[in-house]
Protein backbone atom coordinates (compact mmCIF):
# COMPACT_ATOMS: atom_id res chain seq x y z
CA UNK A 1 0.00 0.00 0.00
CA UNK A 2 2.82 2.43 -0.72
CA UNK A 3 1.92 5.81 -1.94
CA UNK A 4 4.50 9.01 -0.91
CA UNK A 5 7.16 8.36 -3.13
CA UNK A 6 5.74 5.32 -4.61
CA UNK A 7 8.27 5.68 -7.22
CA UNK A 8 11.37 5.96 -4.92
CA UNK A 9 13.23 2.94 -4.98
CA UNK A 10 16.14 1.87 -2.17
CA UNK A 11 18.41 -0.63 -2.10
CA UNK A 12 21.55 -1.16 -0.15
CA UNK A 13 24.66 -3.94 -0.21
CA UNK A 14 26.66 -4.74 2.35
CA UNK A 15 30.35 -4.38 2.33
CA UNK A 16 31.62 -7.49 3.21
CA UNK A 17 34.51 -8.13 0.03
CA UNK A 18 34.81 -6.88 -3.91
CA UNK A 19 32.29 -7.51 -5.60
CA UNK A 20 32.32 -9.94 -8.18
CA UNK A 21 30.75 -10.48 -12.32
CA UNK A 22 27.75 -12.63 -10.07
CA UNK A 23 26.96 -9.40 -8.48
CA UNK A 24 27.61 -7.64 -12.04
CA UNK A 25 24.78 -9.76 -14.15
CA UNK A 26 22.12 -9.59 -11.31
CA UNK A 27 22.05 -6.85 -8.82
CA UNK A 28 23.97 -4.34 -10.34
CA UNK A 29 22.34 -4.07 -14.56
CA UNK A 30 19.10 -4.05 -12.49
CA UNK A 31 20.40 -0.66 -10.80
CA UNK A 32 21.41 0.53 -13.30
CA UNK A 33 18.35 0.04 -15.76
CA UNK A 34 16.36 1.55 -12.63
CA UNK A 35 17.95 4.49 -12.45
CA UNK A 36 16.61 5.82 -15.37
CA UNK A 37 13.16 4.80 -14.78
CA UNK A 38 12.99 6.08 -10.66
CA UNK A 39 14.12 8.25 -8.21
CA UNK A 40 16.64 6.16 -6.88
CA UNK A 41 18.84 5.57 -3.72
CA UNK A 42 21.84 2.97 -3.26
CA UNK A 43 23.61 2.47 -0.10
CA UNK A 44 26.54 0.79 1.29
CA UNK A 45 24.88 -0.81 4.37
CA UNK A 46 27.41 -1.03 6.59
CA UNK A 47 25.94 -1.32 9.95
CA UNK A 48 24.21 -4.44 9.08
CA UNK A 49 28.04 -5.44 8.10
CA UNK A 50 28.77 -5.27 11.21
CA UNK A 51 26.07 -7.53 12.31
CA UNK A 52 28.05 -10.68 11.60
CA UNK A 53 31.63 -9.13 10.78
CA UNK A 54 31.54 -7.12 14.27
CA UNK A 55 35.21 -9.03 15.00
CA UNK A 56 36.40 -8.02 11.51
CA UNK A 57 35.88 -3.76 10.74
CA UNK A 58 39.11 -3.65 8.70
CA UNK A 59 37.32 -5.83 5.78
CA UNK A 60 33.92 -3.59 6.24
CA UNK A 61 36.12 -0.26 5.90
CA UNK A 62 37.82 -1.14 3.17
CA UNK A 63 35.15 -2.59 1.43
CA UNK A 64 32.59 0.25 1.58
CA UNK A 65 35.29 2.51 -0.71
CA UNK A 66 35.43 -0.50 -3.26
CA UNK A 67 32.17 -1.63 -3.45
CA UNK A 68 31.36 2.37 -4.36
CA UNK A 69 33.90 2.45 -6.78
CA UNK A 70 32.98 -0.94 -8.21
CA UNK A 71 28.76 0.78 -8.77
CA UNK A 72 30.53 3.76 -10.25
CA UNK A 73 32.54 1.52 -13.06
CA UNK A 74 29.74 -0.78 -13.13
CA UNK A 75 27.50 2.15 -14.59
CA UNK A 76 25.20 3.33 -11.57
CA UNK A 77 25.26 7.72 -12.29
CA UNK A 78 25.04 9.83 -9.37
CA UNK A 79 23.43 11.83 -11.94
CA UNK A 80 20.96 10.03 -11.70
CA UNK A 81 21.11 7.96 -8.30
CA UNK A 82 21.53 9.39 -4.78
CA UNK A 83 24.44 7.17 -3.65
CA UNK A 84 25.28 7.04 0.60
CA UNK A 85 26.36 5.01 3.30
CA UNK A 86 24.33 4.00 5.73
CA UNK A 87 26.72 4.50 9.17
CA UNK A 88 26.65 8.45 7.82
CA UNK A 89 22.89 8.89 7.79
CA UNK A 90 22.49 8.16 11.96
CA UNK A 91 19.03 8.85 11.14
CA UNK A 92 18.49 5.32 10.41
CA UNK A 93 19.81 4.17 13.51
CA UNK A 94 16.98 6.63 15.57
CA UNK A 95 13.93 5.04 13.74
CA UNK A 96 15.35 1.83 14.07
CA UNK A 97 15.36 2.25 18.37
CA UNK A 98 11.79 3.83 18.16
CA UNK A 99 10.65 0.63 15.15
CA UNK A 100 12.18 -1.16 18.65
CA UNK A 101 9.28 0.02 21.18
CA UNK A 102 6.39 -1.47 19.10
CA UNK A 103 8.23 -4.60 17.01
CA UNK A 104 7.81 -7.80 19.11
CA UNK A 105 10.56 -9.97 19.54
CA UNK A 106 8.14 -12.79 18.59
CA UNK A 107 8.18 -10.95 14.93
CA UNK A 108 12.10 -11.14 14.96
CA UNK A 109 12.59 -14.80 15.80
CA UNK A 110 10.67 -16.01 12.93
CA UNK A 111 12.10 -13.86 10.07
CA UNK A 112 13.71 -17.24 8.16
CA UNK A 113 16.90 -15.52 7.60
CA UNK A 114 17.17 -15.32 11.45
CA UNK A 115 18.00 -19.48 12.24
CA UNK A 116 19.04 -19.83 8.42
CA UNK A 117 22.34 -17.54 8.89
CA UNK A 118 22.99 -18.80 12.56
CA UNK A 119 22.81 -21.77 11.35
CA UNK A 120 24.88 -21.37 8.10
CA UNK A 121 27.46 -19.07 9.81
CA UNK A 122 28.47 -21.51 12.29
CA UNK A 123 31.85 -20.40 13.15
CA UNK A 124 30.61 -16.69 14.10
CA UNK A 125 28.48 -15.84 17.28
CA UNK A 126 25.60 -14.52 15.93
CA UNK A 127 23.35 -15.17 19.09
CA UNK A 128 23.48 -10.89 19.59
CA UNK A 129 21.10 -8.51 20.02
CA UNK A 130 21.98 -6.89 16.41
CA UNK A 131 21.89 -9.77 14.46
CA UNK A 132 18.30 -10.46 15.94
CA UNK A 133 17.23 -6.51 15.00
CA UNK A 134 19.37 -6.95 11.37
CA UNK A 135 15.56 -6.73 9.97
CA UNK A 136 14.47 -4.29 11.85
CA UNK A 137 17.51 -2.07 10.50
CA UNK A 138 16.75 -2.57 7.28
CA UNK A 139 12.89 -1.40 7.87
CA UNK A 140 14.13 1.64 9.51
CA UNK A 141 16.34 1.92 6.06
CA UNK A 142 13.85 1.79 4.22
CA UNK A 143 11.15 3.36 6.04
CA UNK A 144 12.87 6.45 6.58
CA UNK A 145 13.24 7.28 2.96
CA UNK A 146 9.03 6.22 2.15
CA UNK A 147 10.88 4.04 -0.62
CA UNK A 148 7.99 2.16 -2.19
CA UNK A 149 10.11 0.17 -4.82
CA UNK A 150 12.58 -2.05 -2.40
CA UNK A 151 15.00 -4.25 -5.32
CA UNK A 152 16.31 -7.31 -3.52
CA UNK A 153 16.99 -11.06 -3.85
CA UNK A 154 14.27 -13.58 -3.14
CA UNK A 155 16.43 -14.37 0.11
CA UNK A 156 15.19 -10.54 1.29
CA UNK A 157 11.66 -10.58 0.64
CA UNK A 158 10.83 -11.67 3.93
CA UNK A 159 12.73 -8.51 5.42
CA UNK A 160 10.76 -6.74 2.85
CA UNK A 161 7.45 -7.94 4.63
CA UNK A 162 8.77 -7.51 8.08
CA UNK A 163 8.77 -3.81 7.22
CA UNK A 164 5.37 -3.64 5.75
CA UNK A 165 4.26 -5.10 9.55
CA UNK A 166 6.03 -3.01 11.40
CA UNK A 167 4.48 0.04 8.99
CA UNK A 168 1.27 -1.44 9.62
CA UNK A 169 1.47 -1.53 12.95
CA UNK A 170 3.04 1.68 13.48
CA UNK A 171 0.48 3.58 11.06
CA UNK A 172 -2.20 1.93 13.06
CA UNK A 173 -0.63 3.25 16.36
CA UNK A 174 0.48 6.18 15.43
CA UNK A 175 -1.74 7.77 12.61
CA UNK A 176 -4.99 7.76 14.84
CA UNK A 177 -4.50 11.68 15.88
CA UNK A 178 -7.73 13.01 17.36
CA UNK A 179 -9.94 14.68 15.18
CA UNK A 180 -9.16 12.52 12.37
CA UNK A 181 -11.85 13.04 10.34
CA UNK A 182 -12.75 16.55 10.31
CA UNK A 183 -8.85 17.03 9.53
CA UNK A 184 -8.93 14.93 6.57
CA UNK A 185 -12.02 16.90 5.30
CA UNK A 186 -10.52 19.99 5.98
CA UNK A 187 -8.01 18.76 3.75
CA UNK A 188 -9.57 18.27 1.27
CA UNK A 189 -11.32 21.33 1.19
CA UNK A 190 -7.62 23.11 1.01
CA UNK A 191 -7.38 21.56 -2.36
CA UNK A 192 -10.86 23.53 -3.88
CA UNK A 193 -14.17 22.62 -4.72
CA UNK A 194 -13.50 20.97 -7.97
CA UNK A 195 -10.90 18.38 -6.71
CA UNK A 196 -12.37 18.20 -3.13
CA UNK A 197 -15.38 16.95 -4.92
CA UNK A 198 -12.94 14.52 -7.60
CA UNK A 199 -11.27 13.19 -4.07
CA UNK A 200 -14.60 12.59 -2.44
CA UNK A 201 -15.87 10.47 -5.57
CA UNK A 202 -13.32 8.37 -5.67
CA UNK A 203 -12.79 7.71 -2.15
CA UNK A 204 -16.93 7.08 -2.20
CA UNK A 205 -16.48 4.45 -5.18
CA UNK A 206 -13.44 3.24 -3.19
CA UNK A 207 -15.04 2.58 0.32
CA UNK A 208 -18.79 1.44 -1.49
CA UNK A 209 -16.80 -1.20 -3.74
CA UNK A 210 -13.46 -2.41 -3.02
CA UNK A 211 -12.45 -1.49 -6.79
CA UNK A 212 -7.87 -1.40 -6.16
CA UNK A 213 -8.78 0.51 -9.60
CA UNK A 214 -10.71 3.54 -7.45
CA UNK A 215 -7.70 3.39 -4.85
CA UNK A 216 -4.89 3.73 -7.66
CA UNK A 217 -6.88 6.90 -8.91
CA UNK A 218 -7.00 8.18 -5.40
CA UNK A 219 -3.30 7.95 -4.42
CA UNK A 220 -2.45 9.06 -8.64
CA UNK A 221 -4.98 12.18 -8.10
CA UNK A 222 -3.46 13.02 -4.32
CA UNK A 223 0.37 12.86 -6.06
CA UNK A 224 -0.69 15.16 -8.54
CA UNK A 225 -1.62 17.80 -5.72
CA UNK A 226 1.45 19.77 -5.32
CA UNK A 227 0.70 21.97 -2.31
CA UNK A 228 -0.39 19.90 0.08
CA UNK A 229 1.38 19.58 3.47
CA UNK A 230 3.11 16.24 4.10
CA UNK A 231 0.40 15.97 7.57
CA UNK A 232 -2.05 16.66 4.78
CA UNK A 233 -1.42 14.47 2.50
CA UNK A 234 -1.15 11.45 4.90
CA UNK A 235 -4.73 12.28 6.17
CA UNK A 236 -6.21 12.44 3.03
CA UNK A 237 -4.08 9.10 1.87
CA UNK A 238 -5.20 7.15 4.57
CA UNK A 239 -8.66 8.91 4.53
CA UNK A 240 -9.11 7.81 1.52
CA UNK A 241 -7.97 3.96 2.19
CA UNK A 242 -9.81 3.95 5.32
CA UNK A 243 -7.53 4.31 8.26
CA UNK A 244 -5.81 6.90 10.30
CA UNK A 245 -3.22 8.94 9.06
CA UNK A 246 -0.39 6.65 6.07
CA UNK A 247 2.88 8.25 8.45
CA UNK A 248 5.24 5.50 7.16
CA UNK A 249 4.01 3.82 3.83
CA UNK A 250 4.69 0.11 2.98
CA UNK A 251 7.01 -0.93 1.00
CA UNK A 252 6.67 -3.09 -2.19
CA UNK A 253 9.74 -6.01 -3.07
CA UNK A 254 10.71 -5.34 -6.75
CA UNK A 255 12.32 -9.08 -7.18
CA UNK A 256 15.37 -8.74 -8.75
CA UNK A 257 15.76 -11.38 -11.66
CA UNK A 258 17.71 -14.49 -11.45
CA UNK A 259 21.40 -13.81 -12.93
CA UNK A 260 22.55 -16.65 -14.74
CA UNK A 261 25.71 -15.81 -14.02
CA UNK A 262 27.34 -19.45 -13.09
CA UNK A 263 30.76 -19.86 -11.04
CA UNK A 264 33.88 -21.20 -12.21
CA UNK A 265 32.15 -24.85 -10.98
CA UNK A 266 29.10 -24.12 -12.69
CA UNK A 267 27.79 -23.31 -9.45
CA UNK A 268 25.47 -19.99 -8.28
CA UNK A 269 28.91 -17.49 -8.46
CA UNK A 270 29.02 -16.93 -5.01
CA UNK A 271 32.86 -15.81 -2.43
CA UNK A 272 31.58 -18.44 -0.05
CA UNK A 273 31.96 -21.29 -2.87
CA UNK A 274 35.12 -19.67 -3.97
CA UNK A 275 34.52 -19.67 -7.41
CA UNK A 276 34.53 -16.03 -8.67
CA UNK A 277 35.74 -13.97 -10.94
CA UNK A 278 36.17 -10.09 -9.45
CA UNK A 279 35.13 -7.48 -10.99
CA UNK A 280 37.88 -5.34 -11.68
CA UNK A 281 40.41 -9.37 -11.49
CA UNK A 282 43.46 -8.50 -13.77
CA UNK A 283 43.38 -10.18 -17.34
CA UNK A 284 45.81 -12.02 -16.49
CA UNK A 285 44.25 -13.80 -13.37
CA UNK A 286 40.81 -14.18 -15.25
CA UNK A 287 42.62 -15.42 -18.18
CA UNK A 288 43.98 -18.45 -15.53
CA UNK A 289 41.22 -19.17 -13.80
CA UNK A 290 39.15 -19.46 -17.13
CA UNK A 291 41.87 -21.90 -18.49
CA UNK A 292 42.05 -24.44 -15.47
CA UNK A 293 38.26 -23.91 -14.76
CA UNK A 294 36.54 -27.64 -15.31
CA UNK A 295 34.91 -29.23 -18.40
CA UNK A 296 33.07 -31.93 -18.72
CA UNK A 297 35.18 -35.04 -16.67
CA UNK A 298 33.76 -37.29 -19.87
CA UNK A 299 36.37 -35.26 -21.99
CA UNK A 300 39.43 -36.87 -20.79
CA UNK A 301 41.62 -36.89 -23.56
CA UNK A 302 40.83 -34.60 -26.90
CA UNK A 303 39.59 -37.25 -28.95
CA UNK A 304 36.53 -38.37 -26.31
CA UNK A 305 33.26 -36.69 -27.30
CA UNK A 306 31.34 -34.87 -24.46
CA UNK A 307 28.39 -33.19 -23.78
CA UNK A 308 27.85 -29.24 -22.84
CA UNK A 309 25.17 -29.95 -20.19
CA UNK A 310 27.88 -31.55 -17.92
CA UNK A 311 30.06 -28.94 -18.56
CA UNK A 312 30.67 -25.66 -16.61
CA UNK A 313 32.05 -23.75 -19.46
CA UNK A 314 28.73 -24.25 -21.26
CA UNK A 315 27.01 -22.23 -18.62
CA UNK A 316 29.48 -19.09 -19.43
CA UNK A 317 28.82 -19.50 -23.11
CA UNK A 318 24.99 -19.05 -22.25
CA UNK A 319 25.92 -15.70 -20.98
CA UNK A 320 28.23 -14.44 -23.41
CA UNK A 321 28.08 -16.26 -26.48
CA UNK A 322 26.03 -16.11 -29.31
CA UNK A 323 24.10 -18.44 -31.99
CA UNK A 324 26.97 -19.07 -34.21
CA UNK A 325 29.05 -19.59 -31.31
CA UNK A 326 27.09 -21.67 -29.22
CA UNK A 327 25.94 -24.50 -32.04
CA UNK A 328 29.83 -24.12 -32.93
CA UNK A 329 30.36 -25.12 -29.05
CA UNK A 330 27.83 -27.82 -29.52
CA UNK A 331 28.75 -29.58 -32.49
CA UNK A 332 32.88 -29.27 -31.53
CA UNK A 333 32.36 -30.61 -28.46
CA UNK A 334 29.83 -33.25 -29.22
CA UNK A 335 31.79 -35.01 -31.96
CA UNK A 336 35.57 -34.21 -30.52
CA UNK A 337 35.90 -31.92 -33.31
CA UNK A 338 37.17 -29.06 -30.58
CA UNK A 339 39.34 -28.90 -27.64
CA UNK A 340 38.23 -27.47 -24.85
CA UNK A 341 40.48 -24.71 -24.63
CA UNK A 342 39.88 -23.76 -27.71
CA UNK A 343 35.96 -23.82 -26.67
CA UNK A 344 37.11 -21.57 -23.53
CA UNK A 345 38.87 -18.69 -25.48
CA UNK A 346 35.55 -17.18 -26.68
CA UNK A 347 34.64 -16.86 -23.09
CA UNK A 348 37.49 -15.43 -22.35
CA UNK A 349 37.27 -12.98 -25.29
CA UNK A 350 34.03 -12.49 -23.85
CA UNK A 351 34.94 -11.56 -20.03
CA UNK A 352 37.91 -9.63 -20.80
CA UNK A 353 35.69 -7.74 -22.99
CA UNK A 354 33.12 -6.76 -20.76
CA UNK A 355 35.24 -6.31 -17.95
CA UNK A 356 38.19 -3.39 -19.57
CA UNK A 357 35.57 -0.45 -19.69
CA UNK A 358 34.32 -1.30 -15.93
CA UNK A 359 37.99 -1.80 -15.24
CA UNK A 360 39.20 1.37 -17.12
CA UNK A 361 36.69 3.57 -15.11
CA UNK A 362 37.67 1.71 -12.03
CA UNK A 363 41.11 2.88 -12.29
CA UNK A 364 39.73 6.36 -13.00
CA UNK A 365 38.24 6.92 -9.51
CA UNK A 366 41.01 4.76 -7.62
CA UNK A 367 43.05 7.46 -8.90
CA UNK A 368 41.15 10.42 -8.48
CA UNK A 369 39.10 9.23 -4.35
CA UNK A 370 38.68 12.89 -4.05
CA UNK A 371 36.20 12.59 -6.57
CA UNK A 372 34.12 9.31 -4.95
CA UNK A 373 35.03 11.27 -2.01
CA UNK A 374 32.41 14.21 -3.10
CA UNK A 375 29.50 12.01 -4.45
CA UNK A 376 29.03 10.21 -1.12
CA UNK A 377 29.13 13.31 0.53
CA UNK A 378 26.72 14.87 -1.61
CA UNK A 379 24.49 11.86 -1.39
CA UNK A 380 24.67 11.83 2.34
CA UNK A 381 23.57 14.95 2.22
CA UNK A 382 20.63 14.35 0.34
CA UNK A 383 19.80 11.53 1.86
CA UNK A 384 19.99 12.95 5.38
CA UNK A 385 17.44 15.84 4.71
CA UNK A 386 14.52 13.35 3.52
CA UNK A 387 15.50 10.64 6.39
CA UNK A 388 15.10 14.00 8.88
CA UNK A 389 11.73 14.96 7.31
CA UNK A 390 10.52 11.39 8.56
CA UNK A 391 12.05 11.38 11.71
CA UNK A 392 10.86 14.59 12.78
CA UNK A 393 7.05 13.41 12.07
CA UNK A 394 7.85 10.08 14.41
CA UNK A 395 9.19 11.66 16.61
CA UNK A 396 6.26 14.00 17.13
CA UNK A 397 3.95 11.33 16.79
CA UNK A 398 5.61 9.43 19.18
CA UNK A 399 5.20 11.57 22.09
CA UNK A 400 9.20 13.59 21.72
CA UNK A 401 8.36 17.07 20.40
CA UNK A 402 9.65 18.09 23.93
CA UNK A 403 13.51 18.97 22.60
N1 LIG B 1 20.06 -7.02 3.90
C1 LIG B 1 20.40 -6.65 2.55
C2 LIG B 1 21.30 -7.77 1.97
O1 LIG B 1 21.91 -8.51 2.71
C3 LIG B 1 21.13 -5.35 2.49
C4 LIG B 1 20.26 -4.22 2.95
C5 LIG B 1 20.36 -3.52 4.11
C6 LIG B 1 19.14 -3.69 2.24
N2 LIG B 1 19.37 -2.57 4.17
C7 LIG B 1 18.62 -2.65 3.06
C8 LIG B 1 18.54 -3.99 1.03
C9 LIG B 1 17.50 -1.94 2.68
C10 LIG B 1 17.42 -3.27 0.65
C11 LIG B 1 16.90 -2.24 1.47
O2 LIG B 1 21.37 -7.88 0.76
FE1 LIG C 1 33.08 -28.02 -22.05
FE2 LIG C 1 33.64 -26.86 -24.35
FE3 LIG C 1 35.18 -28.84 -23.44
FE4 LIG C 1 32.73 -29.35 -24.28
S1 LIG C 1 34.43 -28.57 -25.50
S2 LIG C 1 33.66 -30.11 -22.42
S3 LIG C 1 31.63 -27.52 -23.65
S4 LIG C 1 34.89 -26.84 -22.50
Amino acid sequence: MSFIGEKRVLSGMRPTGQLHLGHLHGVLKNWINLQHEFECFFFVADWHALTTHYEDPGIISQSAMDIVVDWLAAGVNPGEATIFVQSRVPEHAELHLLLSMLTPISWLERVPTYKDQQDKLKEKDLSTYGFLGYPLLQAADILIYRAGNVPVGEDQVAHIELAREVARRFNYIYGRETGFEEKAEAAARKMGKKNAKLYFDLRKTYQETGEPDALQKGRAFLEGMQNLSLGDRERLLGYLEGGGKVILPEPQALLTPESKMPGLDGEKMSKSYDNVISLRESPESVTQKLRTMPTDPARVRRNDPGDPNKCPVWKFHRVYSDQDVQSWVQEGCRNAGIGCLECKQPVIDAVLKEQAPIRERAQEFLNDPETVRGIIDDGCEMARGIARETLDEVREVMGLRHR
